[in-house]
């Protein structure tokens, strides 16, 4: 339907504008691919040692997930879960970067909030406690994104946990070089260069 196809493209589009790369950028800070991580996420932004940029950018890309699924219930009725997932698939493959985007995790935190808060803050405090144990940004959302389809399961629908898996298998994907680093031993623990 045109609305399916407006929720895609337009949630698509809002999850495409890559905010780590463009305020590092307008800060004089250079390319933020070629630091660290060389992702575009704040935790990567965090390596710049500007705390005020790197919660700018976790705010402003969860922000994008929230924006895509409250626009799509407004204006497009119950395709917000379509748009959630597509503002995800547009931060982590974004057309303007040749489609080599961010990992999810503060887009999917944002979609997650939006559609089934109790999850998105149940996700938050999961996020919170395992980057408090394990001092990785990388682990914290991993454990976080493997508890939401569960979380989802429990507290919300099982079309929200459907969506919560297929989010989480993209963000999982997407951590592939994280997840060797992990196994590796050799992840930088939160705020260290890498
Ligand atoms: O979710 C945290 C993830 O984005 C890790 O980022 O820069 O450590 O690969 P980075």
């Amino acid at each position: 339907s045109i609305a399916f196809a407006l929720a895609l493209v337009g949630g698509y589009l809002i999850g495409s504008i890559p905010f780590g790369l463009l305020l590092t950028r307008a800060a004089g800070l250079g390319d933020i691919r070629g630091i660290g991580s060389g992702n575009i996420g704040a935790t990567n932004v965090l390596r710049t040692g500007r705390k005020g940029l790197a919660i700018a950018t976790l705010l402003l890309d969860a922000l994008k997930g929230v924006a895509a699924v409250l626009l799509a219930r407004w204006f497009l009725g119950d395709q917000d879960l379509v748009a959630g997932t597509a503002a995800v698939l547009g931060h982590t493959m974004p057309v303007w970067l040749g489609f080599k985007g961010g990992k999810g995790g503060a887009t999917g935190l944002g979609v997650c909030l939006a559609a089934m808060w109790p999850v998105g803050l149940a996700c938050m405090a999961i996020w919170l406690i395992s980057a408090r144990v394990t001092r990785i940004s990388s682990a914290a959302t991993l454990i976080g994104v493997a508890s939401a389809p569960v979380l989802a399961l429990m507290l919300s629908d099982t079309e929200h946990a459907l969506l919560a898996l297929l989010v989480g298998i993209l963000i999982f994907w997407k951590h592939e070089a994280n997840i060797r680093r992990l196994i590796a031993g050799t992840e930088p623990r939160i705020g260290q260069k890498g």
